[in-house]
């Protein structure tokens, strides 16, 4: 595990791009994150694609996961927060990206579907933020390492930490959600994990200075993988 701390988010999502760059080429797949960690990463892809050094024409996305309960127009659906964030920026083409179904009418046939698809995937680069509990996707404490995707009910602490994007309002935010396992997640051949702000620094502990691997903190599985870069700011550092 390659361990990076920065003075910003900015710093590090550069160097974050940079690392990407180098483990993919034009005809990669993707794994996708969303939440207030990769933005910064995906302003670098999307400014080096209009300067014209890297098309998405051939890339392949898969994101990690989706909410239950809010449509794909929601503003905070993932599916939007791609599109805003990244995929209306670059080339990709629309159908070479995924994102888990959660609206779909029969959820277990399209978390299968996902599943399928997910096996076939081969994900070259998986991008990954962390919860402050821990979580991966939205794989919550408790997750068992060897799930593929499922369903969850959302932790309160995961609740709360997202209602800054629901007006502060918990109740507005979804209660559960569709996520790729952490047997998915661990299949990718390289795996960048971003982490920023003070509220992240127990999850950062847990996974750079110490031995514990264990479901009750799902990002300490990433010390089974053999190619993963952590790129944090200072306040994220566990010597802070
Ligand atoms: C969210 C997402 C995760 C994300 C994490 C951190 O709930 N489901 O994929 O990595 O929690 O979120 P943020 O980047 O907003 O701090």
């Amino acid at each position: 595990m390659k361990y990076l701390v920065f003075e910003t988010k900015k710093e590090a999502s550069k160097e974050a791009y940079k690392i990407l760059k180098s483990l993919i080429n034009e005809n990669s797949t993707l794994g996708l994150a969303t939440g207030s960690t990769p933005t910064d990463l995906y302003e670098e892809m999307i400014k080096d694609h209009k300067e014209g050094n890297f098309s998405y024409k051939n890339i392949k996305s898969y994101n990690l996961d989706e909410y239950v309960g809010i449509s794909y127009d929601h503003p905070e659906s993932y599916h939007k927060f791609m599109e805003t964030n990244l995929f209306d920026h670059i080339d990709i083409e629309k159908e070479n990206t995924h994102v888990p179904d959660a609206s779909a009418e029969d959820l277990e046939d399209a978390l299968k579907s996902y599943q399928e698809a997910l096996n076939n995937a081969n994900i070259d680069v998986q991008l990954l933020g962390v919860g402050s509990n821990g979580h991966i996707g939205f794989n919550e404490p408790g997750t068992p390492f060897d799930t593929g995707v499922h369903i969850v009910d959302l932790k309160q602490e995961t609740i709360e930490a997202n209602s800054r994007f629901f007006n502060n309002d918990i109740n507005l935010v979804p209660k559960q959600a569709v996520t790729m396992g952490i047997n998915d997640i661990m299949k990718a051949k390289h795996i960048i994990l971003l982490a920023f702000g003070k509220e992240k620094q127990a999850a950062i502990k847990n996974l750079i200075d110490s031995d514990i691997i264990d479901e009750s903190i799902p990002c300490t599985v990433l010390k089974k993988h053999p190619s993963v870069y952590v790129l944090v700011d200072k306040e994220a550092d566990f010597r802070n």
